[in-house]
């Protein structure tokens, strides 16, 4: 059976893309083994959906459709870095969302919920809205990470107005992501 590779995430709207790309540079350092996000890649996942069979995507996108009539369109900015797991082992660089009452929580909860009827596990870890930056392979030192901490960023609220199911085809040179579909959000 065939299958698609693929995640639900919001766009980062390119400016500020850009704008990451350039805090980014400014860490980029030969001595520590990070793999960084390319700008056109960068996004904030609401769901991993992993090996999606061809043919459930109609069904997924369907599910999503209905979500979205009753979700409004929403706020959110991205505020303060942080890493994963935690400082002493840092190994995934990110930059936090909020949005205002919760709303980018509640959506991936609600896409949660939404997809366990078609097979679709049900998300076991606390949702933390983030945006990857850069993953390194083993954890980075701690000085470095408590300067990548101390770092300053705060953009200010883009509006999400639509989600995308995106397909993620790994290739060597780094994954390539296409939009399968984009549905929007009540508009507010
Ligand atoms: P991350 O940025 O926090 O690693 C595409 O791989 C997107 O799906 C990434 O944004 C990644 O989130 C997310 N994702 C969540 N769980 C994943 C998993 N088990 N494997 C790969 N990507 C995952």
């Amino acid at each position: 059976m065939e299958h698609v590779r693929s995640f639900i995430a919001i766009e980062i709207p390119e400016c500020i893309r850009e704008d990451l790309s350039r805090l980014r540079n400014r860490w980029r350092q030969p001595s520590q083994n990070i793999r960084w996000i390319r700008a056109q890649n960068i996004h904030l996942t609401l769901k991993f959906l992993g090996d999606v069979p061809v043919a459930k995507v109609d069904a997924i996108v369907r599910k999503l459709q209905a979500l979205c009539e009753e979700t409004d369109a929403f706020h959110y900015n991205l505020t303060r870095l942080g890493v994963f797991p935690n400082p002493g082992k840092a190994r995934l660089l990110w930059v936090g969302a909020e949005s205002f009452r919760e709303q980018l929580t509640q959506l991936a909860k609600k896409i949660d919920q939404a997809l366990i009827n078609l097979g679709f596990s049900k998300e076991k870890r606390k949702f933390v809205p983030h945006v990857t930056l850069g993953r390194a392979k083993s954890p980075l030192p701690r000085d470095f990470v408590n300067s990548f901490l101390a770092t300053p960023f705060a953009r200010d609220e883009v509006e999400a107005r639509e989600i995308i199911m995106m397909r993620s085809d790994l290739r060597p040179t780094g994954a390539v992501y296409t939009a399968i579909k984009r549905i929007a959000l009540r508009s507010l």
